[in-house]
């Protein structure tokens, strides 16, 4: 199937304004978008940036814009967006650095605030697990399974206006250490996500769900970060 894809190029060093670009390739059953970007680089032109590693939907590193909708490249198969011409784009919300390659550190610096580790004074390392019951994991396992691509953040309109919002990937990580039954560092957390430029920046909006790859349900994990904030609270 002859389909044509529409890529947003940009070269800070160019000196050009950012445009489009179209390339028309065979797809076949089964194509990615990541595979079809990968035949573009390879035979019609090597200059295109983008990334990806593990080409398996683990690595979170080719989530980019596609036919308006936050994807993974990598678990996007070109076939089931029913499209003849596939419009690509970065992740909107983050500058782009060179064509589809956004600058991630202040998505990185956002989730380093949230202390996104175990923290536990009362209890001194081990080197044996930390044992919690499967009911106590099942209030995290969603959380555990976020690969960081940046979707879910990059959606979120809330973000787009105020670029200081840690964000929901930011938040469902605090979510995932706080809710844990292990960890007793909620009061290094809570003044990091309990301001206007975390938690109550958001409105609800939940395109972050719809943006996961993961079907983690952020607003869910904000939802009962905020509750837990209140309680504590009063
Ligand atoms: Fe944004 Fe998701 Fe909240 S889209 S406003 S973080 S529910
Ligand atoms: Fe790793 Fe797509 S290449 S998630």
């Amino acid at each position: 199937m002859n389909t044509v894809f529409k890529i947003y190029r940009f070269d800070p060093e160019s000196g050009r304004n950012p445009r489009y670009q179209y390339f028309e390739i065979d797809v076949t059953k089964g194509q990615t978008v990541l595979d079809a970007l990968i035949e573009i680089k390879a035979h019609k032109d090597g200059s295109l940036v983008f990334r990806r590693s593990c080409r398996s939907g683990i690595c979170g590193s080719c989530a980019m814009q596609i036919n308006g909708l936050n994807k993974l490249a990598c678990e996007t198969q070109v076939e089931d967006l029913k499209s003849k011409t596939v419009t690509i784009d970065p992740l909107p919300g983050f500058k782009p650095i060179k064509d589809l390659a956004v600058d991630m550190e202040p998505f990185y610096d956002k989730l380093r605030a949230v202390l996104p580790y175990l923290i536990n004074p009362d209890s001194p390392p081990t080197d044996k697990e930390r044992i919690q019951s499967p009911e106590e994991f099942k209030m995290i396992e969603l959380a555990t399974s976020c690969i960081l691509c940046g979707g879910c953040t990059s959606s979120c309109p809330s973000f787009w206006a105020d670029k200081a919002y840690l964000g929901p990937a930011a938040l469902v990580k605090a979510y995932r250490y706080v809710f844990d039954t292990r960890d007793r560092g909620y009061s290094d957390r809570s003044g990091v996500v309990n301001n206007k430029h975390g938690l109550w920046r958001c409105h609800t909006i939940m395109n972050c769900n719809d943006a996961c790859p993961k079907h983690i349900f952020p607003t869910e994990g904000i939802s009962l970060l905020k509750r837990k904030v209140v309680e504590e609270k009063y």
